[in-house]
C-alpha cells in the first residue's frame, strides 16, 4: 500500500516556483519546459517537441490492431516496434505494415513480460498500451519509468492507489501519461464543447454520459476478448468498471480539474440477471459460463457532485439488449444538448427540439477547428466514426510540437478512479463516496482546455 501522506497544495506552489526544465537525457525526450520540479504538479506540463513520434505498441488484439492501421496515416508517426502475447498477432501486424511499404518494427512477443523489453528500447519513444485493464497501469509505469511518454487505454487504473502511483510516476518523470478517451474527439461532443465554451447552453448545471452496449455475446466467446479478460472482470466486481466514454467528455465541458473537481459520488448497481440468462440460452445449463458467478449488476448508475455544484449521472450497462448509447447530455441554464439521436434546445424556445435544418446550421457556426480541418479525413480512416483517428492526430501534433496533451494524467486517474468508487459505493448500499483531488489544490488555478486544433 502507497504511503498517502500527500504534498500538499501549498508545497506544490513552492515547488513549482524553485522548479525549472530539469534536463533528462531519456530517449532525446529532454524536459523542455515543465511548471515544476522532478515530483510537483505537471499540469499543462510540456516537453521537448519530438522529431518522430516512434510508437511502440503493446497488445494488437481488437483495439490494437485497430490502432496499427489507423497510425500509418498519422503525419509524424511510425510504428517502431509491438508486443503482443501472442507471437504470430504482432508478425501478422508488422507483415502489414511492411506490405503498406513501412519499415519492419522489432517484435516483442510470446512470453507474459516480452513488453518490458519493447519499453526499455532507446527506438521507442512513445509507448501505446491496447492490452486488458489490469494491465494497463504496471505497464504505464514500467514505461515512463524507462523514459517513455506512456498513452493508455481506457480505464488506465482500475485501483486508486495504482490512480495514485500514475500521478506520482508521471510528476517524478516527468513524462506524458495520457488516457486514449477517444470520446472527447466525437464529432458530437466536440460540437457540444464547442456550445459550452461559447457559452451558448448558458452556466452549465447537469451532464449524463454513459456505456450502454451490449457486449454480452462477445464477453461469454471464447475466442473473443483473449482469454476472456472481461468475463473476468465481470466475475469479481461491481459498480461501472467501464466509465470514462461518457464521463470524459462532460468532464471537458465542465472543466472538471481545470475550475471544478468532484467532490463525491454515490452509485447503485441493479442485480445480475443477463450474463447469467445469456450463458443458459446459448450454453446449456451445465456450462460453467451459466454456473460461474458474476458480481457485476447489469445496469449500474451513479450520480457525482461536483465542487461548484452541478452533477454528473454516468451509467454502465453491457450485457442486456438494447441499442448503443453513451447518452451524452449537458445541460445548461439557457439549454440542453441530448445525443443518441442528437437534438438541442434553446432558450427561448427550449420547450420543444430544434428542427433539423436549424440544427444542422448551428453544427456549421459550431464546429470545432478538429473536425472543421480533419473531419474529412478522420471519416476517410475511421475508427469509431473517425473519432479516434482525430484523438491520435492530435496526440502526434502535440507530441512533435511539444504542446501539453489535452489529456493529462490527473484527467485520466480521475475519470479512471470511477471503477473503484462506483464499486466501493455499491458495496456500501450507494453511501456518498469522496472522490480525491489528485490535483492536490491545483484545480483551483489550472486553465480551460482550450479550443485545440492541429
Ligand atoms: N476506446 C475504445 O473505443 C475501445 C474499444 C475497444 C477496446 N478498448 C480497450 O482496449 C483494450 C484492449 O481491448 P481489446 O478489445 O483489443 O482486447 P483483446 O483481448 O482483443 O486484445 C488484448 C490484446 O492484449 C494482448 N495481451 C494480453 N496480455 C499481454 C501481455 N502480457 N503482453 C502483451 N500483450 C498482451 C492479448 O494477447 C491481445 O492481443 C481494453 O482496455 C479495452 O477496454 C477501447
Amino acid at each position: 500500500m502507497l504511503k498517502r501522506g500527500r504534498r500538499g497544495f501549498l508545497k506544490d506552489l513552492a515547488m513549482m516556483g524553485a522548479g525549472v526544465a530539469a534536463g533528462s537525457q531519456l530517449t532525446g525526450c529532454r524536459t523542455f519546459f515543465a511548471p515544476g520540479a522532478k515530483g510537483s504538479a505537471i499540469m499543462g506540463a510540456h516537453y521537448a517537441p519530438l522529431d518522430k513520434v516512434r510508437i511502440g505498441i503493446i497488445g494488437v488484439g481488437a483495439r490494437g490492431g485497430g490502432a496499427v492501421h489507423r497510425l500509418i496515416n498519422v503525419p509524424g508517426a511510425e510504428i517502431v516496434a509491438i508486443s503482443d502475447l501472442y507471437s504470430d498477432r504482432a508478425e501478422n501486424h508488422a507483415k502489414w505494415l511492411q506490405s503498406k511499404g513501412r519499415p519492419m518494427p522489432k517484435l516483442y512477443a510470446g512470453t507474459p513480460d516480452a513488453w518490458k523489453g519493447l519499453c526499455d528500447s532507446d527506438e521507442v519513444n512513445l509507448v501505446y498500451i491496447t492490452t486488458p485493464w489490469k494491465l494497463h497501469t504496471p505497464m504505464a509505469l514500467y514505461a515512463m519509468r524507462a523514459g517513455k511518454h506512456a498513452v493508455s487505454e481506457v480505464p488506465i487504473a482500475v485501483t486508486i492507489d495504482e490512480c495514485w502511483e500514475l500521478v506520482e510516476t508521471a510528476e517524478k518523470e516527468q513524462r506524458h501519461c495520457m488516457m486514449l478517451e477517444n470520446c472527447c474527439y466525437g464529432e458530437s461532443e466536440m460540437f457540444a464543447l464547442m456550445l459550452c465554451r461559447n457559452g451558448v447552453l448558458g452556466e452549465l448545471v447537469h451532464g449524463e454520459g454513459a456505456y450502454l452496449h451490449n457486449l454480452a455475446d462477445y464477453k461469454m466467446s471464447r475466442t473473443g476478448y483473449q482469454g476472456m479478460w472481461r468475463l473476468e472482470f465481470s466475475k469479481e466486481h461491481d459498480g461501472n468498471p467501464y466509465p470514462t466514454h461518457g464521463l470524459g467528455p462532460i468532464c471537458q465541458y465542465m472543466n472538471i480539474n481545470r475550475g471544478d473537481k468532484m467532490d463525491y459520488l454515490v452509485s447503485v448497481s441493479s442485480g445480475q440477471f443477463g450474463l447469467t440468462e445469456f450463458a443458459r440460452d446459448h450454453f446449456g445449463a451445465e456450462d460453467e459460463r451459466t454456473r460461474w458467478e458474476y458480481k457485476l449488476g447489469d445496469q449500474n448508475t451513479t450520480v457525482i457532485r461536483t465542487n461548484r455544484g452541478r452533477t454528473i449521472m454516468v451509467q454502465h450497462n453491457t450485457t442486456n439488449e438494447r441499442p448503443y448509447s453513451r447518452i451524452n447530455l449537458i445541460q445548461g441554464t439557457k439549454g440542453i444538448l441530448s445525443d443518441y439521436p442528437l437534438r438541442v434546445a434553446l432558450a427561448p424556445n427550449s420547450h420543444s427540439w430544434m428542427k433539423d435544418e436549424d440544427l444542422a446550421q448551428l453544427m456549421k457556426k459550431y464546429c470545432h477547428p478538429l473536425w472543421d480541418k480533419s473531419g474529412e479525413m478522420a471519416k476517410k480512416v475511421g475508427g469509431h466514426g473517425g473519432m479516434d483517428f482525430l484523438m491520435d492526430l492530435r496526440l502526434c501534433h502535440c507530441l512533435t510540437n511539444g504542446l501539453p496533451l489535452d489529456i493529462d494524467v490527473y484527467d485520466s486517474v480521475l475519470w479512471s478512479s470511477l471503477v473503484p468508487l462506483t464499486e466501493r459505493s455499491v458495496l456500501k448500499r450507494g453511501q456518498s463516496v469522496d472522490v480525491p483531488d489528485f490535483t492536490r489544490g491545483a484545480w483551483r488555478t489550472a486553465k480551460p482546455l482550450g479550443i485545440v486544433g492541429v
